[in-house]
């Protein structure tokens, strides 16, 4: 009865994870879809439970000891902590599928399938390479991202040559492994050791701006290891929910390239802001213009227009709320309110989306690069709230920046702009940010919590 009721329960909660994604595509929704989909995969768990056979006792000492790391972990961890967190977790999912990967090669040893090519034998050599390859890349994207490592591309001689002998191995040991793996048990932790050396050594060139691209490439590669897995222990539902995250995940990856206006070949092969690439690129300098809570507050006071640029900054300085704030006391004092997101601004995709919803900044007020640059020098005022590279015009204008080519916000065609952030030090990609000393730019020094809280006083005065 219970062999016969699985397979319908999988595919309610496949359905219940397509419907929750479709509904995290708008933020009005987002919070639903989110429950959804865990409805899913709730349904998911138990269904897999009745399967016949487990040895529960070891399942519920896993669940237990997992469930406690997660919680309090979820429960700790800041909010600018979360790109790493969800770097962590990618690595999980790549290192759950090696080890599933893996406990099935040794479980079949001695029966027919494992001594012959057969499609098992292909399915857990995949699941082992994408695995290892997520597991150790996601390591490294977290050491990087929670800068525990340099967050700077590592490029060394002779490296691509390696990651292509590195490559070519992998395919000859996969060759060798699947004609008949019984036999080549020594290959295979081979392929296990390969592809975590291929996974560190495929990240370690890639940093600067071009972060964002590797986080959701791995995301991508954790679904599809777990969809590699599900072929292996021939479970549909983590086939289908792999193959969501690894197709989602792609998308992702597409719209991060575009963002950087990069092609995906080029984030990977081409160490961006490595030393050897960002040689080029002024050192800018300059008189910066600082202005204070109360100066700004009388500009603030004239504008008719005021576009909000939120950036890692605000993250960090959770100003999100008091930026609400001030976006309503302007509003009420007559100005156009409007915020401009980049699609990378911030540390994880869509984090100035979560941050500013959790606010209840309405969604309307919103608007991308594409539609804000056009009606820029309209603007009688652009505030930058702590970002950095999503506004730095050598992007735009300076062919020896390393951060040349992607695409910007173009505060400095702004009748005014005002920069909210502690110094003139740079952002996460480490380049120098000449919009710090045009004659329209003002530095309004200071924490960007802080800064906006007194200028939300000075309107209430
Ligand atoms: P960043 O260029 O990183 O600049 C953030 C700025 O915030 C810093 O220059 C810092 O200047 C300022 N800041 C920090 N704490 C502050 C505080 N408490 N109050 C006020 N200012 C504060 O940020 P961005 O413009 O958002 O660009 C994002 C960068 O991260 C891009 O290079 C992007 O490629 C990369 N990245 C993005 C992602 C995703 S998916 N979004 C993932 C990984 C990497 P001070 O120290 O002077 O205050």
């Amino acid at each position: 009865m219970t062999k016969t009721i699985i397979p319908y329960l999988y595919i309610i909660a496949s359905v219940l994870f397509i419907f929750g994604l479709k509904m995290l595509g708008s933020a009005k929704t987002a919070r639903r879809g989110n429950l959804i989909s865990a409805g899913g995969m709730l349904l998911a768990i138990v269904a897999a439970l009745l399967t016949s056979g487990l040895s529960y006792q070891w399942i519920l000492v896993g669940a237990i000891i997992g469930s406690i790391i997660g919680g309090v972990a979820a429960r700790m961890v800041k909010m600018t902590s979360m790109p790493e967190m969800v770097g962590l977790f990618n690595g999980f999912g790549g290192a759950a599928s090696l080890l599933v990967g893996w406990a099935e090669y040794q479980k079949g040893i001695g029966f027919d399938t494992m001594n012959s090519f057969s499609f098992q034998s292909v399915a857990i050599y995949l699941t082992v390479l994408i695995g290892g390859v997520t597991f150790s890349g996601s390591m490294i994207a977290y050491g990087k991202l929670s800068e525990k490592i340099t967050g700077k591309p590592v490029m060394f001689k002779g490296q691509q040559v390696i990651n292509t002998a590195i490559l070519l191995a992998l395919l000859i040991a996969g060759i060798v492994y699947t004609m008949n793996p019984a036999a080549h048990g020594f290959i295979f932790l081979l392929i296990v050791v390969l592809s975590v050396v291929l996974g560190v050594l495929s990240v370690i060139p890639i940093g600067g701006a071009d972060m964002p691209v590797v986080i959701a490439l791995l995301n991508s590669y954790s679904g599809l290891a777990a969809c590699a897995a599900g072929f292996v222990i021939q479970n549909n539902v983590l086939i289908v929910s792999g193959s969501l995250v690894g197709a989602s995940g792609i998308i992702l990856t597409k719209i991060m390239c575009k963002a950087m206006n990069r092609s995906l070949a080029n984030v990977l092969f081409s160490g961006f802001g490595s030393a050897t690439t960002s040689s080029g690129g002024g050192s800018y300098q300059g008189e910066a213009n600082p202005i204070s809570a109360e100066d700004t507050y009388y500009i603030l006071e004239a504008a008719n227009s005021v576009v909000f640029v939120p950036g890692y900054g605000m993250a960090v300085a959770q100003a999100q709320h008091v930026v609400r704030e001030l976006a309503e006391l302007l509003e009420a004092n007559g100005a156009e309110v409007s915020f401009a997101i980049h699609p990378v601004a911030g540390r994880m995709p869509g984090h100035m989306n979560v941050l500013l919803a959790e606010a209840n900044v309405p969604y309307e007020q919103l608007t991308v690069p594409d539609d804000i640059n056009p009606t820029m020098e309209m603007v009688d005022v652009a505030i930058v709230i702590g970002a950095n590279d999503v506004v730095n015009p050598a992007a735009r204008d300076d062919e020896q920046s390393p951060l040349y080519g992607m695409p910007i916000i173009n505060v400095d065609k702004a009748r005014t702009c005002i920069v909210l952030k502690r110094s003139l030090n740079p952002g996460f990609a480490g380049v120098d940010n000449p919009l710090f000393f045009n004659d329209n730019t003002r530095m309004l020094f200071g924490d960007a919590k802080a800064t906006i809280s007194s200028l939300v006083g000075e309107f209430k005065e």
